[in-house]
């Protein structure tokens, strides 16, 4: 990375890929990224917070209310200075509401904070990543400047190889240094 202090928000959504997503964490740390990592509520379902925190060095953002941590507001709180937001896993859910511009969460709530590029690693079955509502959302998000990486064809862990593979996290660094070159 070639500006060491990049600040990256990780926004954690709820898919079982939510696991390569801590090794995500760890890895752009190790690239001197200063990150923060936001998970939705599906999200802790997979990774608990304790882990993103150890990895990150930060206190994790759960919540839009959070006025111990975040008393302006988490959503302001970690868009102010932040270079990059990188969602991984992007469910189905948050394609849909970023492409609506549904605030309904911690996650959508940022996306509609920020004025940092928005980089997507899309994750789902492949029944789920091939419906056309879906692709609406993806293509509307594309039109609106969001980066995307992946989704790749593998094996699945709904025990069926396919298209909707989130991207390894090196393959989501080496997308986000891109970004920052
Ligand atoms: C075991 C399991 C795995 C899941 N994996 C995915 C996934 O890979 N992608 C996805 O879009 N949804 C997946 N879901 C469904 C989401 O968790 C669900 O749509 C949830 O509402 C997403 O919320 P979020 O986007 O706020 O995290 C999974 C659910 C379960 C129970």
């Amino acid at each position: 990375m070639s500006d060491s202090r990049r600040a990256v928000v990780l926004a954690v959504g709820g898919g079982i890929a939510a696991y390569k997503s801590a090794f995500l964490c760890s890895r752009l740390v190790q690239s001197g990224c200063e990150v923060r990592v936001a998970l939705t509520r599906s999200a802790r379902n997979f990774v608990g917070t304790s882990t993103f925190a150890a990895l990150s060095g930060k206190s994790v953002a759960t919540e839009v209310f959070d006025p111990e941590e975040h008393p302006l507001g988490s959503h302001i709180e970690l868009a102010a200075g932040c270079d990059l937001m990188i969602v991984a896993p992007a469910t189905a859910s948050l394609l849909s509401k970023f492409a609506l511009g549904q605030a309904d969460d911690l996650i959508s709530t940022l996306y509609l904070q920020l004025g940092s590029p928005v980089l997507v690693a899309p994750a789902m079955s492949e029944s789920m990543w091939r419906k056309a509502a879906v692709q609406r959302n993806v293509q509307r998000l594309r039109e609106d400047g969001c980066h995307f990486v992946g989704p790749s064809s593998g094996w699945l862990s709904c025990r069926t190889s396919g298209e909707g593979r989130m991207s390894e996290p090196d393959e989501i660094l080496a997308a986000a240094e891109a970004l920052f070159n």
